[in-house]
């Protein structure tokens, strides 16, 4: 790395240079690298202190950003993209997602929504426009679990279809290179693949060492879809809301904790190498640099030994922390309704 911006990124060891970082191939033949900063300041980490961490992680060696308008920060992301780019690092290098709001679902509102995130990212174009759940469920940032949306509605395959129309849109006008899903289960993602005309490049879904969800990894796999994992680290830092009893905690299982050991490394770390080379791509929050540069440096150091990578594939709980209750659309369902656990589209 040899660029400045402002005088704030010196060419230092320390970080790691971009083309070191393993990246995936998507069907489409881009390369997307395979360890992204997440920046959802959640309740407790603001938009400018998020925005100063893509700028610093970018200068250790960061190129992918997964964004959603919903995190309300991507206007002041935009200034910091802007920054890193004047600073040298060209457009085509970096990969930034973002992510359609529930609200955003209907008739010409996706257009509208995408033209928004591109004015306050500052970008001619998103990598990846991810539809951020398959619900048009409005609710409002922070609220309880038990609020739900007075007009919430089921997951109705014709419906999606028409916001997935939208979305391969953006692909044909070149607003968007690629189109995904989020929070998807695999009877929904089976009649999409049906009906799509521009098929997901990604679905990004829950994925720590206590929630594997194996099938639906290897089915993304199967179909050339990329699995980027989201609170790679099991989210320690969530909300209150977010918690519940049954909850277990990753970077204190015994394995990660004996891995890190061996390795002189944080469990956090641990939790990201495994991801990485299972084949998902996580994207870490973290507005530490001292956090996100080892995190970055973990995914190009010492790989995991086999043994080791099995071993984590055994402590799986299939323990999900973000059951999504907010998205519920009628009086007495439980979380595990959104899911389709069964194999089958919850039934209306
Ligand atoms: N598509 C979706 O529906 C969806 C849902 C949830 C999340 N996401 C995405 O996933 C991203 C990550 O999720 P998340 O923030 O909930 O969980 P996470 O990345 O699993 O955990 C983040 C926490 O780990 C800590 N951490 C990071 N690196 C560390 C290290 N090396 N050592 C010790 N602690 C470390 C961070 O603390 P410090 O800040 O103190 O370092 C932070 O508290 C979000 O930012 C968002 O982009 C997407």
């Amino acid at each position: 790395m040899s660029k400045s911006i402002d005088g704030l990124w010196t060419p230092t060891e320390e970080g790691v240079d971009p083309s070191r970082v393993p990246a995936r191939k998507l069907y489409t033949g881009a390369l997307m690298p395979a360890i992204g900063l997440g920046p959802f300041g959640s309740d407790h980490v603001s938009a400018d202190e998020v925005a100063e961490a893509v700028k610093g992680a970018s200068f250790v060696g960061y190129r992918h950003f997964d964004c959603a308008s919903v995190y309300g920060n991507e206007d002041r992301i935009g200034k910091a993209m802007r920054e890193i780019i004047e600073g040298g690092v060209k457009r085509e290098e970096l990969w930034v997602t973002s992510k359609l709001w529930n609200d955003r679902h209907g008739e010409g509102d996706v257009f509208v929504s995408c033209k928004e995130s591109l004015a306050d990212l500052q970008l001619d174009y998103i990598d990846m426009y991810l539809v951020h759940w398959p619900f048009p469920n409005y609710h409002p940032p922070l609220c309880d679990v038990a609020s739900r949306s007075p007009n919430a509605k089921p997951y109705i395959h014709e419906i999606f279809m028409k916001t997935w129309r939208q979305m391969e849109k953006l692909v044909d006008m070149g607003l968007v290179r690629h189109i995904g899903t989020s929070n998807m289960t695999i009877p929904k993602l089976r009649l999409l693949l049906m009906d799509a005309r521009i098929k997901p490049a990604a679905n990004e879904m829950e994925l720590h060492p206590h929630f594997q969800q194996p099938e639906l990894f290897d089915f993304v796999r199967t179909n050339g879809i990329e699995p980027i994992g989201y609170c790679p680290i099991g989210s320690p830092a969530r909300p209150e809301r977010d918690r519940s009893p049954e909850d277990t905690v990753d970077i204190e299982d015994p394995v990660v904790v004996k891995i890190a050991k061996r390795l002189g490394i944080h469990p956090a770390v641990v939790c990201l190498k495994w991801a990485v080379q299972r084949g998902q791509t996580p994207i870490p929050f973290s507005t530490k640099r001292r956090n996100y540069l080892s995190n970055l440096k973990g995914v190009v150091g010492e790989p995991l030994a086999d043994d080791e990578m099995k071993e984590i594939a055994g402590i799986d709980k299939n323990c999900r922390l973000i059951k999504g209750q907010v998205f519920l659309w009628k009086e007495g369902q439980s979380w595990e309704d959104l899911w389709d656990l069964n194999g089958e589209i919850t039934p209306p």
